[in-house]
């Protein structure tokens, strides 16, 4: 072997085992987590639930109705530490993915006996619009250890008191939820200034329209991102504007005094496409959709819905407790809730 092969190879041999013990100081960790790595404070855990940084956004919390015993607690000290798996659910989406996480956690917590909890990210965004949400924070047991190989992501995974469930971000389980439709209904209570303005716009309408008692009926039109959300995910176009038209056609002949209240995340489109001069037409979103927790409580108060797709539209129509037209799209939460409550039915 020449002077310069031997360099060559003392080289390559060096390379070989830096490369070895990059991967076994690097990777073999990931691989085989020892026991001790399992168990996180929940503080932790719950900032890897949420998007934003707890550092950036100082999180001020309301007062809990504290169903199950635990208490606002700055010095974490007084509440002890569950005695079983927890409920609690990850981050993702707006306001009407949140809403429904939240409920979510709610109803699974019922279901299985397990206490919830919210990180506060998700119950920052639902208290901006909603008064004495009973789920506390999981900051009340942030001192307390939790057993993530312990974690499971779901009711049918779930088969001992000792195992948490961390429902994952966007979910919606929306059959569970529906077991006790009135019961959601009260726990979602709009805050007074949204349920001014909600009834204060209605009570607007009845005088712009000049009728004593009208019969309102909210329209959420869903568009922007969700159309191309629709064709990736589930190659469906969106609602036609001639769904719209037939569904306001089917309540105009059916109740007296119809006034139609139109929100969408595209009110332009709306204004174009739904702007019928035989109905009482209301357009109540701004052009950017920049209120939407204005929106949903004026949804919420209307008589009667009609929703397309998607999680805001549909929690809306839950709320209002009326009758509801939904878009039919195969195989779909929105559709397949119209299964379960009596009062929703399929259009196409
Ligand atoms: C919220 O809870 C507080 C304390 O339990 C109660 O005084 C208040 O009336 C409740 N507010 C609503 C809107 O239910
Ligand atoms: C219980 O659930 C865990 C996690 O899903 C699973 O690994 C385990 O096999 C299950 N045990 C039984 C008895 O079903
Ligand atoms: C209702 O009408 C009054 C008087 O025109 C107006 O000042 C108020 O802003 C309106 N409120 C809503 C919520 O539309
Ligand atoms: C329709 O909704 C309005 C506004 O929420 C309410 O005041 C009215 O009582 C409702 N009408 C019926 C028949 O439920
Ligand atoms: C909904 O769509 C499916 C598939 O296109 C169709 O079979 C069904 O009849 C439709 N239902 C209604 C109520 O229009």
């Amino acid at each position: 072997m020449s002077h310069a092969q031997q360099h060559v190879l003392a080289s390559a041999i060096v390379l070989a085992l830096l490369v070895v013990c990059g991967i076994h100081v690097f990777l073999f960790p990931m691989y085989t987590p020892t026991p001790q790595l399992r168990l996180t404070k929940v503080l932790a855990y719950e900032q890897a639930l949420c998007r934003t940084s707890f550092k950036k956004t100082s999180f001020k919390m309301q007062r809990h109705r504290s169903e199950n015993g635990y208490e606002e607690d700055d010095g974490w000290s007084r509440n002890s530490c569950p005695r079983y798996g927890i409920v609690s659910a990850a981050q993702g989406g707006r306001l009407g993915n949140q809403i429904w996480e939240y409920a979510s956690v709610w109803a699974t917590a019922r279901r299985t006996g397990l206490d919830p909890f919210m990180p506060r990210c998700i119950l920052k965004t639902l208290q901006e619009h909603f008064d004495n949400l009973s789920i506390p924070p999981l900051s009340y047991i942030g001192r307390c250890t939790l057993d993530a190989g312990q974690v499971v992501n779901s009711l049918g995974q779930w088969n001992s008191t000792q195992q948490t469930i961390i429902i994952p971000r966007h979910a919606a389980y929306w059959s569970l939820i529906l077991i006790w439709p009135d019961d959601v209904r009260r726990e979602f209570t709009f805050k007074p200034f949204l349920k001014q303005y909600a009834s204060m716009l209605l009570r607007n309408l009845s005088v712009r329209f000049n009728i004593r008692e009208p019969t309102y009926v909210g329209i959420h039109v869903r568009r922007t991102d969700y159309v191309d959300y629709l064709w990736q995910k589930l190659k469906v176009k969106p609602a036609p504007a001639r769904y719209y038209l037939s569904a306001m056609n089917y309540f105009a002949n059916k109740y007296k005094n119809v006034v139609f209240v139109v929100a969408s995340d595209s009110i332009s489109w709306c204004k174009n496409h739904l702007n019928n001069q035989k109905y009482r037409i209301a357009f109540i979103s701004d052009r950017d959709a920049r209120a939407p927790g204005k929106d949903l409580a004026v949804l919420s108060s209307c008589n009667h819905s009609i929703i397309d797709y998607g999680t805001y539209g549909s929690f809306a129509a839950l709320l209002s407790a009326g009758e509801t037209i939904v878009y039919n799209v195969t195989a779909y939460f929105s559709t397949m809730i119209a299964e379960v409550l009596p009062n929703w039915q399929v259009m196409s």
